[in-house]
């Protein structure tokens, strides 16, 4: 086994952390405070090819593999983790979603002008009914009579990046009469009309990834439009979250570096009863148990991306490594970051330091892109074979 990376994958990791530590990481508080769109960093990160990671430089992408999109994401998670969820949702869950499942027309309309970073793309499945139970949505899209359109009516909520979407990979009922059969994906163009945006959500953490509610009015799509074969939405969906939890995976291993990083020099530094506070046991055995969850999380994530690039070429599911890499890496971005704000005690709990801001982000890593309850249902469901 080789634990090494190659040069291209160190040199993806070294674009990364320059701009997350040069530019993300100095800006991250003012845009927590304002829940403003980093648009600026977001240029920048497309115009290194880090919002197109794994895409074929043909389609406007870096056209790298899936461990360099692990290496920078954890390098702009560890600088800010609301840049690495709009960065994630756009590589993962709708470029690579296009890639494996779009015509090559769709690929080079709808690719190319959002992994080169011009334009920023969303994935719509959860509605305000539907959350968990992805399959019971109630958007419908409708075959029009001269079969060249599908009509779309319905909302979804908890869109990431919806209020600057410019396309959008949707999920919406096609045969309510066929449950997760019925379900197809199509691609919306957010500026064409019946395409609604709500108010942004004011959220605990993640503050910058501008998060809100779309709705659509008789929407059309051309039929054209539509992602694979009518009825086959659900696969498609929870294929490409299968890829999109690695990239969370990603994420909390990121968050947690920073927030343990912060923690070890802050043990070194602060002295209490006249030593330096890392010299008490007690803070060793946090130290440890942060260091040993942060590593086998990282090694966790990294397995799963090579499981997913080892799929690409026999065509088999790495649904159990990614939900695996999802869970742990998340519950340790949890652990680390109330450990590492403990540590900083009175200091940690102020805005002047970022661990809060940590601490606040690293909760929605369990939230999103599949809870860790249905994490450990779909483990469970594959180790077992039952239902
Ligand atoms: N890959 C391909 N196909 C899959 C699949 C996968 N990983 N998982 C399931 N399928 C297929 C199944 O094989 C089945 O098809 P067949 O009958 O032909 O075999 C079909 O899909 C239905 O599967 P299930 O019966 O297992 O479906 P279910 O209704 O029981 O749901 C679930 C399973 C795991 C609970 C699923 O609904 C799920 O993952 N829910 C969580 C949804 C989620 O993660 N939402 C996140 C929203 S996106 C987001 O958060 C983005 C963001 O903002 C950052």
């Amino acid at each position: 086994m080789d634990f090494s990376f190659t040069e291209e994958q160190l040199m993806i990791r070294d674009v990364a952390r320059r701009i997350a530590q040069e530019k993300i990481a100095p800006t991250a508080a003012h845009y927590d405070e304002t829940g403003e769109f980093p648009s600026e960093n977001i240029r920048l990160l497309g115009e290194a090819g880090l919002m197109g990671i794994e895409v074929p430089q043909e389609y406007g992408g870096a056209g790298l593999d899936a461990i360099s999109y692990v290496l920078a994401m954890i390098e702009v998670a560890a600088a800010d983790c609301a840049h690495s969820t709009i960065m994630s949702v756009n590589n993962t869950l709708y470029c690579n979603g296009l890639l494996k499942f779009g015509t090559e027309e769709q690929k080079r309309k709808y690719v190319t002008p959002v992994a080169s970073g011009q334009a920023i793309g969303a994935y719509a499945l959860t509605e305000p009914q539907s959350g968990s139970d992805a399959s019971a949505m109630r958007c419908r899209a409708v075959r029009s009579p001269d079969g060249s359109h599908y009509i779309v009516n319905g909302k979804k909520s908890w869109i990431t990046s919806g209020p600057v979407a410019k396309y959008v990979m949707l999920f919406a009922m096609t045969d309510p009469a066929k449950g997760a059969k019925g379900i197809s994906a199509f691609l919306i163009d957010t500026e064409r009309e019946g395409f609604h945006r709500g108010k942004t959500e004011p959220k605990l953490g993640i503050r910058a990834s501008a998060t809100c509610e779309i709705e659509f009015t008789d929407y059309r799509v051309p039929v054209e439009d539509r992602i694979g074969e009518e009825g086959e939405g659900f696969k498609v969906a929870m294929s490409v979250l299968d890829a999109g939890r690695i990239g969370i995976a990603a994420q909390a291993v990121g968050l947690a570096r920073a927030a343990y990083e912060a923690a070890v020099r802050y043990v070194k530094e602060r002295k209490s009863f006249g030593q330096p506070i890392g010299s008490f046991q007690m803070i060793q055995a946090k130290i440890a148990d942060m260091k040993c969850r942060l590593d086998a999380a990282e090694l966790l994530t990294l397995r799963a991306a090579w499981a997913k690039q080892q799929a690409a070429k026999t065509g088999a599911r790495f649904s159990t490594e990614a939900s695996v890499a999802k869970l742990f890496a998340s519950e340790t971005a949890m652990f680390v970051t109330h450990q590492a704000l403990q540590i900083h005690g009175g200091m940690g709990y102020s805005k002047e330091m970022p661990l809060e801001r940590y601490f606040r982000d690293a909760k929605i890593t369990e939230i999103y892109e599949g809870t860790s309850e249905i994490q450990r249902i779909v483990i469970a469901r594959n180790e077992t074979g039952l239902r």
